[in-house]
């Protein structure tokens, strides 16, 4: 077998070992999964993330066919290729998501007027709002399309993208595995059940292949300096990499300080991996744990108020060397972290806030400040 051949375009066909739901009683459903690398060849290294390829929800096509008016045996081309549409669409293409070019490709046909208005440049927001929450079937629920043929529908869909995860294993821990840490996107949309397709596609699967591929991400590593402290900021899922970064350090006995900032939703039901924290706090490995659970208390409370809390500490660490990495929600979190930071920076280095962003700058310069934000 030649393992140089596993890449995105030719995925290894991974064994699910393990699909575990770790939020027993929330309201939000997050799961570890742990997938083999048995005999792929394939290697990785903590801050890696993992491409997945999902395949579309039968229910979903099904639903989507019906709407459409097709059969789903119709024979159509993608990408040069003669495939049975049902398989096409289950396989191949994306079916859900909506895009801009879609739409537009969409009104072509259709001849809306509301589209038309929405597709304006100057309506971008309003555009947005629109797509949040619907997919591709309540354009056709919107504005029916008798008698569509089966190839002017599958040239309105793009090809599925593969979708990634940080890895959230050590390879030193836990030979030839890769191990997920994944939210369950699910939630009502314009009066039907959604939900996300390829975490969905994780969470119903149990002993499946599961095509895979590694995608190295040079950027988020630790320091190559085993004795280099390093403080983790990582709420809900964001947790993954930590969680290899701790395995790791555990394994080849590296003597720098960790310090973990973590936080979900229930202390009772989101504590993810928390028995891990604990026994590494025993073995003397997690040197500062602390916690923000955002919805024990009347008031939010987040990682970023617990970085404010301790901030001379946070700021002495950082300063004998530290690496600070965040990892999770791109469009808040990652945000309000990093303006934690600059304000730490300006009151316990006595900095204005332009010497603050300078400061936060060089970190970043220097590879100190390292982030795997989505
Ligand atoms: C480098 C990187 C690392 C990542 N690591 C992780 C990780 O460790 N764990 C993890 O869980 N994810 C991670 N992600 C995110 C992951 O790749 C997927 O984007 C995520 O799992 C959703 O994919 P999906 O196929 O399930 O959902 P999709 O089918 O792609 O659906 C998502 C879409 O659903 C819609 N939607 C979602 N929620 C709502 C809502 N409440 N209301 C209305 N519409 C909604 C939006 O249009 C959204 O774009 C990472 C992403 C990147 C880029
Ligand atoms: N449909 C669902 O039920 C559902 C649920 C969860 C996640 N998801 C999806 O999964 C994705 C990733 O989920 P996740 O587990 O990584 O994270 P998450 O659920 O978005 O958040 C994890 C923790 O971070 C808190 N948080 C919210 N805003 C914050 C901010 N500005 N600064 C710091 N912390 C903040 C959250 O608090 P609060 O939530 O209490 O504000 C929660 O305690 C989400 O972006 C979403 O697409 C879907």
């Amino acid at each position: 077998m030649d393992h140089a051949l596993y890449s995105k375009s030719n995925p290894y066909p991974s064994e699910l070992l393990v699909n575990r739901l770790m939020t027993q009683g929330s309201d939000k459903e997050t799961r570890h999964f742990e997938l083999s690398l048995k005999d792929s060849g394939l290697e990785y290294l903590p801050g890696d993330s993992l491409g997945v390829l999902p395949v579309n929800c039968s229910k979903v096509v099904d639903d989507l066919l019906r709407t459409v008016g097709l059969a789903g045996d119709e024979t159509v081309l993608v990408n040069e290729e003669n495939l049975v549409l049902q398989d096409a669409l289950m396989h191949r293409l994306a079916c859900t998501v909506l895009s801009k070019i879609q739409i537009k490709k969409f009104n072509e046909i259709a001849e809306s007027e509301k589209l038309a208005e929405l597709l304006q440049i100057s309506n971008k927001e309003a555009l947005i709002e629109y797509m949040w929450g619907r997919e591709l079937i309540d354009l056709f629920l919107e504005f029916p399309q008798s008698g569509m043929d089966a190839q002017t529908f599958i040239d309105l869909l793009r090809p599925m993208p593969p979708r990634l995860y940080s890895i959230a294993s050590s390879l030193a821990a836990h030979a030839d595995e890769v191990h997920l840490t994944v939210a369950v996107v699910r939630y009502d949309g314009h009066g039907r059940e959604r939900k996300g397709v390829c975490s969905s596609y994780l969470a119903e699967r149990v002993g499946e292949r599961i095509p895979c591929y590694l995608h190295p991400n040079k950027n988020f590593k630790l320091p190559a300096d085993p004795q280099t402290p390093i403080i983790m900021v990582g709420p809900g899922t964001g947790i993954a990499p930590f969680r290899a970064f701790l395995e790791e350090r555990m394994a080849t006995g590296a003597s720098g300080k960790n310090w973990l900032f973590f936080g979900d939703r229930s202390q009772k039901t989101d504590y993810l991996y928390g028995n891990e924290w604990s026994d590494y706090q025993k073995a003397g490995v997690l040197s500062n744990l602390d916690l923000a659970w955002s919805r024990d208390q009347e008031d939010k409370v987040y990682v970023q108020h617990k970085m404010l809390e301790k901030k001379s500490e946070l700021w002495r660490w950082i300063q004998e060397g530290a690496f600070f990495y965040v990892c999770g929600d791109a469009s808040r979190m990652a945000k309000d972290v990093d303006h934690a930071i600059r304000r730490i920076a300006s009151e316990e280095g006595s900095m204005t806030d332009d010497e603050a962003s300078k400061w936060v700058k060089g970190l970043q310069k220097d590879r100190r400040y390292l982030k795997d934000v989505y």
